[in-house]
């Protein structure tokens, strides 16, 4: 720990429980801000200190560390966990089946997911979108594309949720029972793919080479840690973002009703706007200095997207939603070698559940109290609807 004085906590949201005046300030103010929280950390809120420090592994590393608060489990987070040229080997395991082509031909069986979990919410007037909707769409929409069985996937969404709520709270015991539970799950499976191979990500790992040798299984497991979170919040956040937003805009949700290809174009402003991971981390593995400030060698550094991606050098009028925004330069999916692998997934599966909830709820309005997560993510747990 330093003397340095903080300029912000993440632990503090706006009294709207979100960071957009907090970020706003600190873009202005203090462009790359030192909190004391989590034992001591800088932000980047800049789009250009962003994009810069994505471009510069050599100083900026994911290798030790890629998430703030740092969480060491003694094996690697992968691919994110990892620097090139090892990380261009473990990428490559997961663009087959993550690959747009791949993704939009399951676009029909996105669209049964959607429809088999808005049945049973049809004949209620009032739910809750996003732990009735958008939070099991994304989890079974992600083990649909990672062609988890089906009986698997209840433990997915549980893992997932307790992953996300272990990084916002520091909370390490729930975070090593979750690892404990995807290392069983890892042993099995190896056991049973090496045996029964199939057309699954176990059996593809199985495959895998990086430097000519096989996956260990620490490795596979840190792939596992990684997908169950973040595959899953981000896209859950997003759809509730999406929900949250045409509950309490029914302009826009009219107009998406009747201009469906405005759809796509949506999606981007959404995870533009209210930037569902707010910030991921690298350590400086050498001093540098950003705009006067003196990060040293050794110290945890987060890429703040959700800054960024409001950065009002990039963006004109950036902090209005603008439903037909052209998002051009987003980093909300990250930038560089890093950048979002699951990205076609994740807008895939926007568009689709949007679509399916817009065509059959003609009327929706936000009935209740919304819940919030705070950093790393800014997700919603609730939106409770009425509809008519
Ligand atoms: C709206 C949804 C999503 C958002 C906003 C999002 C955001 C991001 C961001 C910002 C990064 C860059 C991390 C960094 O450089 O430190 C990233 C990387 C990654 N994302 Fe996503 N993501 C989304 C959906 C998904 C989905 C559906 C998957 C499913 C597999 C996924 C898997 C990954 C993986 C594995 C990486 C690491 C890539 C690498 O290291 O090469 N994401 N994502």
């Amino acid at each position: 720990m330093t003397d340095r004085t903080s300029d912000w906590s993440p632990l503090v949201t706006d009294p709207d429980g979100t960071y957009a005046q907090t970020f706003q300030d600190m873009r202005g103010r203090c462009p790359v801000a030192w909190s004391n929280d989590f034992g001591g950390f800088w932000a980047l809120t800049k789009h250009e200190d962003v994009v810069k420090a994505c471009k510069n592994p050599a100083v900026f590393s994911s290798a030790p560390q890629f998430t703030v608060p740092h969480l060491d489990l003694g094996f690697p987070w992968l691919p994110l966990q990892s620097d090139a040229p090892a990380h261009t080997a473990y990428r490559s395991v997961l663009t087959p089946f993550l690959a747009k082509p791949r993704i939009q031909g399951m676009v029909p069986q996105f669209r049964e997911l959607a429809r088999n979990l808005i049945a049973p919410l049809r004949g209620k007037s009032e739910f809750d979108a996003s732990m009735e909707f958008a939070q099991p769409f994304a989890g079974e929409a992600l083990c649909l594309a990672l062609n988890v069985p089906e009986d698997m996937w209840a433990e997915f969404r549980s893992w997932t949720s307790n992953i996300v709520t272990a990084f916002s709270t520091g909370n390490l015991p729930l975070i090593l029972e979750v690892s404990n539970a995807v290392s069983e799950y890892v042993t099995r499976e190896i056991k049973d793919k090496s045996e029964n191979p199939g057309d699954d990500l176990m059996s593809a790992m199985l495959q895998a080479r990086v430097d000519g040798r096989p996956l260990t299984q620490p490795e596979i497991h840190g792939y596992y840690m990684l997908l169950t979170s973040a595959g899953h919040d981000t896209s859950s956040n997003s759809l509730g973002q999406a929900l949250l937003h045409l509950a309490t805009h029914p302009e826009h949700a009219a107009r998406l009703r009747a201009e469906p290809e405005l759809i796509p174009r949506a999606v981007e402003e959404i995870v533009r706007f209210y930037g569902p991971l707010i910030g991921l981390g690298r350590q400086a593995v050498q001093d540098v200095e950003i705009r006067g400030r003196q990060i040293k060698a050794g110290e945890q550094v987060a890429l703040v997207w959700a800054a960024a991606a409001r950065d009002e050098e990039q963006f004109e009028d950036a902090n209005s939603f603008i439903l037909d925004r052209p998002v051009t330069r987003s980093v909300s999916f990250g930038f560089g070698t890093h950048y979002c692998v699951g990205a076609d997934l994740g807008r895939v599966q926007l568009a689709v559940a949007i679509e399916e909830f817009l065509t059959e709820f003609g009327n929706f309005e936000l009935s209740g109290e919304v819940g919030r997560t705070i950093w790393p993510t800014q997700g919603i747990r609730n939106v409770p609807v009425r509809t008519s």
